[in-house]
This record gives C-alpha cells, sequence and structure tokens, in this order.
C-alpha cells in the first residue's frame, strides 16, 4: 500500500531530467568532454517514472539504460543540443531537475577535417556555452519547479547560494567533491540540499539511488504542499 501511495505522487506531471555529459566536437574525431557517468540523472529519472511522473530524461553520451519503461529519453550530444531539448521539454514540464554536467565552453570553430599534428604546440580557441539552467530559470512560470546541482571543491556552500539565486531555482543539491565516496563516477553520493529560504539539509552518503529518493521527495513536497 505504501508502494501504491508513492506511486501516485507525481501523477499528471511532466518531469524533465538532464543527465551525464555533452561532448563538445574539435574535429571530426576529437572532443571535449568530462567525467559525469549519468548515474545520477538516470536514478532521478527512474525514481520520478516510479512515483508516477510523466519523464523527459534528456541525455549526453553514457553507457547508462533506464530500469523503467515509460521515461521518453532524448540522446543529445552537444550543450548546444541540450539547450535546444531542453527548450522544447520546457513549456509544459511542472518540474526539471538538471544534473547534466554541461560543458562551459566548446571549440570556436569545429574542424571539418582532422586536425594533423605539426611541430608546434596547438591552441583551441574556446567560446562560453549557453547556461541551460540560468535560461530556464529566466523563463520560470508561476508554479514551476526548478532543481539545479552544484559540484564544487572549495567554498561549497557559498558558490551552491549563489548558483541557486543567479539561476532563479527552488533548490539546489550541493555535491562536494572532498567527500569520500561521492562525485562522478561511484555508485554512492553525499548531497546537501540548500532551498530558497537558505534552509540546508545534509544527508548520508547513500547510494545513488537513495539520493534520488530524497531529492525526488523534496521535489514532490514541493509540488503537492
Ligand atoms: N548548467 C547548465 N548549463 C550550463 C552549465 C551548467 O544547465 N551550460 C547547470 C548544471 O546542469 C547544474 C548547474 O547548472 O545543474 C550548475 O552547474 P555547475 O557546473 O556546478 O555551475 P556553473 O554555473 O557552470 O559554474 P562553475 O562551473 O564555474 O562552477
Ligand atoms: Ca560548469
Amino acid at each position: 500500500e505504501a508502494e501504491s501511495k508513492k506511486k501516485l505522487r507525481l501523477a499528471g506531471h511532466k518531469i524533465l531530467v538532464t543527465a551525464g555529459p555533452t561532448y563538445e566536437a574539435i574535429d571530426p574525431v576529437r572532443f571535449i568532454g568530462n567525467h559525469s557517468s549519468g548515474k545520477m540523472g538516470f536514478a532521478i529519472a527512474d525514481e520520478l517514472a516510479l512515483m508516477g511522473a510523466d519523464v523527459t530524461l534528456v541525455t549526453g553520451p553514457t553507457a547508462q539504460i533506464s530500469k523503467q519503461q515509460n521515461i521518453k529519453r532524448v540522446n543529445v550530444i552537444s550543450a548546444a543540443q541540450m539547450l535546444e531539448a531542453c527548450l522544447t521539454a520546457y513549456g509544459d514540464a511542472k518540474a526539471c531537475i538538471m544534473s547534466a554536467a554541461v560543458a562551459d565552453y566548446t571549440p570556436a570553430d569545429v574542424a571539418t577535417q582532422k586536425i594533423k599534428k605539426k611541430d608546434d604546440d596547438l591552441s583551441i580557441e574556446l567560446k562560453k556555452t549557453t547556461d541551460i539552467l540560468k535560461t530556464l530559470g529566466e523563463a520560470k512560470r508561476e508554479g514551476q519547479i526548478l532543481v539545479g546541482f552544484a559540484l564544487e571543491t572549495n567554498d561549497e556552500e557559498m558558490n551552491a547560494i549563489t548558483k541557486l539565486q543567479k539561476k532563479n531555482l527552488d533548490f539546489i543539491v550541493l555535491n562536494s567533491l572532498n567527500d569520500a565516496g561521492a562525485g562522478f563516477a561511484g555508485d554512492t553520493n553525499k548531497i546537501t540540499i540548500i532551498d530558497r529560504e537558505l534552509k540546508k539539509t545534509t544527508f548520508e552518503l547513500k547510494s545513488k539511488e537513495a539520493v534520488a529518493r530524497d531529492i525526488c521527495n523534496k521535489v514532490a513536497q514541493l509540488i503537492n504542499g
């Protein structure tokens, strides 16, 4: 009975989740990427689906596979493609949980041919990508819930609060790279949630599935009151 009750909590709500890294092409065979595994975002999408939500999962390149069936998966490669996919899904999304590790910079020009090795060193000019979360925050409608992540190595809480406010979020999930067992590749995570009232909740080190439950419960609380 507890299970069926839980299942109903997000029924009828469209929720957008982003996951994984982005790859920014340098030439036809090379890219700039990062070590995001996509595990956290996929666990969140699975948990939301279990809670009855209508989930769209926009994901960068990853080996992850959803455990739940009823998830609409949109595969993208670059930050620019992820932005497009998110803008498409944002219109009727009740909530967005942005766990992707989006590239902040992308090569200013993509070489059409493989860049050949020369005797000299090589510099690649990079230009800023669009901040997807900030863009969604600026377009946020009454009642829409926006959740971001912050991966920090120093001044963690201050940096996370700055992101929360700059991007107009309802809460931010802080991952400290200083915590053993937390971060990109592993199966566990240790998070602190900071909300708009700057209320901080620090959770124990737990599996990414259990962390996903904590995050999704907070989203359900905000939606259902
Ligand atoms: N994010 C995004 N689009 C970007 C960069 C980040 O949507 N181009 C989102 C991430 O998915 C995450 C949040 O913004 O939910 C914070 O990402 P993070 O990299 O921690 O922060 P930045 O604002 O990019 O700042 P910095 O990397 O300098 O810490
Ligand atoms: Ca960043």
